[in-house]
């Protein structure tokens, strides 16, 4: 057998990374390694310099054309590219409606015949594709729709464009212009802004402006080096081919390897749109891409020529518009919390700024290496970036405003709370605070201890806790069990009443289980899933305490770092005094063994409480009944043995009824208890 004719292999090879490239830039379904792809690649290349006429304009080979440009000529679109009217609330949306509705009636069309599309609104950058019998031949820039910048060369390093299109069924058009957003994916956003800052370059404030500034470069290497991308939306002038609706123009292009988003939907009534229109506003956080609204279309080609437009604004379409996600506003300083492991986090002091529709005014920070990479500054205008519901993050610093008068961060050398001389772990990006006695630090810690998932002591929170220590009543966990009632009930704005629940409270959480009370310690790196860990192989404080890091290391889920994490903490000698201190006070120090479980008179036994009882809080009763080996679960089922009801007892007591559970008063509880 004989190697093919080189012209024949060349085209081979053509087809073959049109196909990849298609795979990997427009569907992000690669099928072969980026290995394969590069054999194929050089291999096409190495044919091409041996036969120089083999080379044709639209081979992979040439994507980026050699020579920087002096500076971008001009192209007329062959069709106006057109702009969007805004409607920026539900009542807008309803109006542009009812507007499309009146005058495609009186147009002729039946008010079932009107259809719709919506496509995600790509923060990005418009432009043309012009295909000449199948061939890209330009690319432009919208400009002011009429003429815009002629950005061929930068379009051609594009990988998600076809430089040629292969026809489907029938000839490709004669002419055909194809619109489309390009973007920059956010991650490539994050990645070149970091690159800026540690080359000197001004930061882009967004993805669009980054994408803009890719695209609208002279020298095309540089916009073959940003992976920019493009979502295909429509077209603008077509010669021989016809298409009857929108969604017939989008399977088209998807079909000819366009690039076209898989997420558009069709509606037919105002409803549905509406609905489009909230379940893009809430994903819009989880995409790869900065959305700022929905496009909204009528899909009919006939209807949308039949509407016209208004100056610039086809009617045809309307942008349903987001609140802004990120806003610029300053950073005005860069504070420190000392965390209960003594760790200094940073935190951004911002002029409050409303973004994506609430006001903000402090925002995480991380760690100094992130502040450092991303080169903030104090006194820095910064974009800021609040999505869904995590909390607010300062995305970049717009270097171009800076006036010099921007101070760099530096984490302090002592720790902001005590004083002491911070320490830094080799291979560690956290900055501690070492001293034991740090008074930020261990309050910190007894909030963490009083914590729901830890002690659950209900009714102590943050706001206590600080006036625990300002009044220095509280200086570490153990001391919450020496509060007794003349302590709290000086307090400013506590009665009797909400003395004793606190009381029994701290008296109830004795009987936490042994995981809560490990894991309420505050052990670095030992969280609640680790501490259930722990406890199976060490089902007490003392066992854990005498084990050394290598036995601690032998479970297989612990690794080396946790194992010495804690037998630093049990070798540390106050931390042994807390321990005692909490096992004098009558703190659950060992796991129940499931022999004592099965022995307790409730062992088994699944209880609901529900309305108020005579004498006993809810927490009260409900240790009483975990104490006896029972469980105490938040609504009635089949599984319930016995409901245990006070006065107002609603509609828990109608379904146990309904499911002829026993029902208990407090003294038939109190019974019950005693077994
Ligand atoms: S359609 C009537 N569809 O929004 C046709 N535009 O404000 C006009 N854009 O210049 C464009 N995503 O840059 C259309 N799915 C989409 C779009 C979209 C983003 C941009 C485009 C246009 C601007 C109009």
């Amino acid at each position: 057998m004989s190697a093919p004719p080189p012209a024949d292999r060349a085209e081979e090879l053509r087809e073959a990374i049109r196909h990849h490239d298609y795979l990997y830039y427009s569907l992000d379904r690669p099928e072969i390694s980026d290995a394969e792809y590069d054999r194929l690649f050089r291999e096409l290349r190495a044919l091409e310099e041996e036969h120089p006429e083999l080379v044709t304009p639209d081979s992979p080979t040439q994507r980026v054309g050699v020579e920087p440009l002096e500076g971008f000529g001009q192209i007329r679109h062959l069709e106006p590219m057109l702009s969007l009217a805004n409607a920026k609330d539900e009542t807008e949306l309803r109006a542009w409606h009812a507007r499309v509705l009146r005058l495609s009636e009186q147009a002729g069309f039946a008010p079932e015949e009107l259809r719709f599309v919506a496509e995600p609104k790509i923060d990005g950058l418009a432009v043309s594709l012009r295909y000449e019998d199948g061939r890209l031949a330009s690319g432009a820039t919208r400009g002011n729709g009429v003429i815009g910048e002629d950005v061929t060369q930068n379009l051609r390093t594009v990988g998600a464009i076809p430089l040629r299109i292969t026809a489907v069924h029938g000839a490709v058009p004669a002419l055909l212009e194809v619109r489309g957003e390009v973007y920059l994916p956010l991650s490539a956003f994050e990645r070149l802004n970091e690159q800026r800052v540690a080359a000197g370059e001004p930061t882009f404030a967004n993805p669009r402006n980054a994408a803009a500034g890719s695209l609208r470069q002279l020298d095309p290497q540089v916009t073959a080096s940003r992976p920019l991308t493009i979502w295909n939306y429509g077209v603008g002038f077509v010669e021989g081919e016809t298409f009857e609706s929108h969604s017939q123009v989008l399977a088209w292009l998807a079909e000819h390897h366009f690039r076209v988003s898989p997420d558009v939907e069709s509606a037919s009534d105002v409803e549905e749109l509406i609905a489009v229109c909230r379940r893009w506003e809430a994903r819009r956080g989880d995409l790869e891409y900065d959305i700022d609204g929905v496009v909204l279309k009528v899909d009919d080609r006939r209807l949308q020529a039949a509407l016209g437009s208004v100056g610039r604004d086809p009617r045809w379409a309307v942008a349903y518009k987001f609140a802004p996600s990120t806003a610029q506003t300053r950073l005005r300083r860069i504070g420190i919390n000392v965390g209960r492991t003594g760790v200094l986090n940073p935190y951004a002091v911002l002029d409050p700024v409303q973004v994506g529709g609430v006001t903000v005014g402090l925002a995480t920070l991380h760690n100094e290496e992130d502040i450092n990479r991303k080169d903030l500054r104090e006194g820095d205008m910064v974009v800021v970036q609040r999505a869904g519901d995590v909390i607010p993050q300062v995305v970049s610093p717009l270097t171009e405003l800076r006036t010099g008068q921007e101070q760099p961060f530096r984490m302090p050398e002592h720790c902001p709370s005590c004083g002491t001389p911070v320490v830094r772990t080799p291979g560690e990006v956290a900055v501690r605070c070492p001293n034991p006695d740090c008074p930020q630090k261990l309050m910190q810690l007894v909030e963490h201890f009083v914590g729901r998932p830890a002690m659950d002591i209900e009714g102590v929170g943050e706001k206590l806790v600080h006036r625990l220590f300002a009044l220095g009543l509280v200086r570490d966990p153990a001391d919450l069990y020496d509060l007794g009632y003349e302590d709290l009930i000086e307090l400013e704005g506590f009665q009797e009443r909400s003395v004793r629940n606190i009381l029994a409270a701290i008296e109830a959480s004795k009987e936490r289980p042994f995981g809560a009370v490990l894991f309420a310690l505050g052990i670095p790196h030992v969280g609640g899933q680790t501490a259930e860990i722990l406890i199976e192989r060490f089902p007490s404080m003392a066992a854990l305490r005498e084990a050394d890091a290598e036995e601690i290391a032998e479970i297989p889920q612990i690794g080396s770092v946790i194992a010495q994490s804690v037998a630093d903490w049990f070798a540390d000698s106050r931390n042994q005094r807390l321990v005692e201190r909490l096992e004098g006070a009558g703190v659950r120090m060992r796991a129940e063994a499931e022999e004592d479980r099965a022995a307790k008179p409730l062992a088994g036994q699944n209880f609901v409480i529900t309305g108020t009882l005579p004498s006993l809080s809810r927490e009260e009763a409900t240790r009483l009944i975990e104490r006896a080996g029972g469980k105490v679960t938040g609504s009635v089922s089949g599984k319930t043995d016995y409901l245990v009801a006070g006065e107002n007892p609603g509609s828990k007591l109608e379904k146990a009824r309904s499911l002829g559970t026993a029902v208990l008063d407090q003294r038939a509880l109190g019974k019950l208890l005693e077994g």
